[in-house]
């Protein structure tokens, strides 16, 4: 099989935990395939080769207080058990609720969020960034949203740049009505168009170094997170296809949810799931030769808490084998009787079909 061939390159992300010089690592894909859980125990394993590690959730549904089983905020909490792994929410949209006035007020913000989309993600999450910078931290983990929202995020200098652009533009169109209306409603210096265009500003020169960041595989990866089936194949190509475009590097693949052969697989569902998840699986392999792929064994139960995520922790450094593998001979003479058994009965099963249409 192709994931076997010695050329390939190696499948585990060994590679981001002797990449030293990694400083952003996000990891991203469609909904529910495993980001959280692959991030979360991404941030472990760093965190035994890292001086310290912070890991952000970057999606409004926040689930690393799931994973982790503890409750965190938008400051960044040690994680119980260790001494340097921390973990943060940020909620993209709470800026907006934060600036809130009055009722007038409020429709006038939101109207000017309208006319730039993403305008108040792309600063609650710039000024965040700049926040996290002066902290210090040898490796920041980012647990995103699902695929559409991540890419928006990533996106956003030059949503800020325009962003930029129109509110200077309406500025000089409307004079100081802006101002006037400010006054009217007796809203606050602090939430005036003044101080909203300056925050603008002031976030340009964490843009330009966070941009610059962000495009130096030295410095930044993405790990795309995704289970052998069509959508999400679809989907890691569209993500691959944007980060180089925005050239964001990117060289790891996870497969989640893999259903491994363990021979005693009964279930005809289970078989005929596998045969789909190989059809994906040897298309991955095929499309993403170069990148390192990692394959993650479907489990009966969840993975939460601490202890879930690093007992399956294992599986991001060496390939999993199914169970087969450590059968004793006496349990494989076993299994060989045991499919001996069932060969048979299909052979009789279809000599009688056989038969059955030969009369017809
Ligand atoms: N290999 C696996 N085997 C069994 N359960 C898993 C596996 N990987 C993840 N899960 C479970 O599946 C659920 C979804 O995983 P997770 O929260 O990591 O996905 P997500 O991509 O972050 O989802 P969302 O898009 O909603 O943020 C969780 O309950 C998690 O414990
Ligand atoms: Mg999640």
């Amino acid at each position: 099989m192709a994931a076997d061939s010695q050329d390939l390159p190696e499948a585990s992300i060994q590679n981001i935990l002797d990449q030293d010089s990694l400083k952003w690592v996000f990891v991203g894909g469609k909904g529910g395939v495993g980001k959280t859980t692959c991030s979360s125990i991404l941030s472990i394993l760093l965190s035994r080769v890292r001086q310290s590690v912070l890991i952000i959730s970057t999606d409004p549904a926040h689930n690393l207080s799931d994973a982790f089983q503890q409750r965190f905020t938008k400051t960044p909490t040690l994680v119980n058990g260790f001494t340097n792994l921390y973990a943060m929410e940020v909620d993209p949209t709470v800026e907006n609720e934060e600036v809130g006035g009055p009722d007038g007020m409020d429709s006038l913000f939101s109207e000017l969020a309208n006319a730039i989309p993403g305008i108040d993600e792309a600063m609650s999450f710039a000024e965040m960034l700049k926040l996290v910078q002066t902290m210090d931290y040898s490796v920041i983990v980012f647990d995103t949203a699902p695929t559409g929202h991540t890419l928006r995020l990533l996106q956003f200098p030059s949503t800020l740049e325009k962003g930029l652009a129109k509110v200077m533009s309406l500025r000089n169109k409307f004079g100081g009505l802006m101002t006037q209306m400010t006054r009217l409603f007796g809203i606050d210096d602090e939430f005036g168009e003044d101080a909203i265009l300056g925050r603008l500003e002031g976030m340009k020169d964490v843009i330009e170094q966070v941009n610059k960041q962000f495009k130096d595989p030295d410095l930044t990866t993405f790990v795309c997170v995704c289970i052998p089936e069509f959508l999400s194949l679809y989907e890691t190509e569209r993500l691959v296809q944007e980060l180089t475009k925005f050239e964001i590097d990117t060289h790891n693949i996870i497969i989640n949810q893999v259903l491994f052969d363990e021979e005693d697989v009964d279930s005809k569902l289970l078989r005929a799931r596998m045969r789909m998840q190989q059809k994906y699986l040897d298309q991955f392999y095929m499309l993403y030769d170069d990148f390192h792929i990692s394959k993650l064994p479907l489990l009966a139960e969840e993975v939460t808490g601490v202890e879930a995520l690093k007992a399956f922790s294992p599986h991001f450094l060496t390939p999993y084998k199914p169970s087969a593998a450590n059968y004793t001979v006496e349990e494989l003479e076993q299994k060989v009787s045991t499919l001996r058994q069932r060969l048979q009965d299909a052979e009789a099963e279809l000599e009688r079909i056989r038969k059955g249409k030969q009369k017809a």
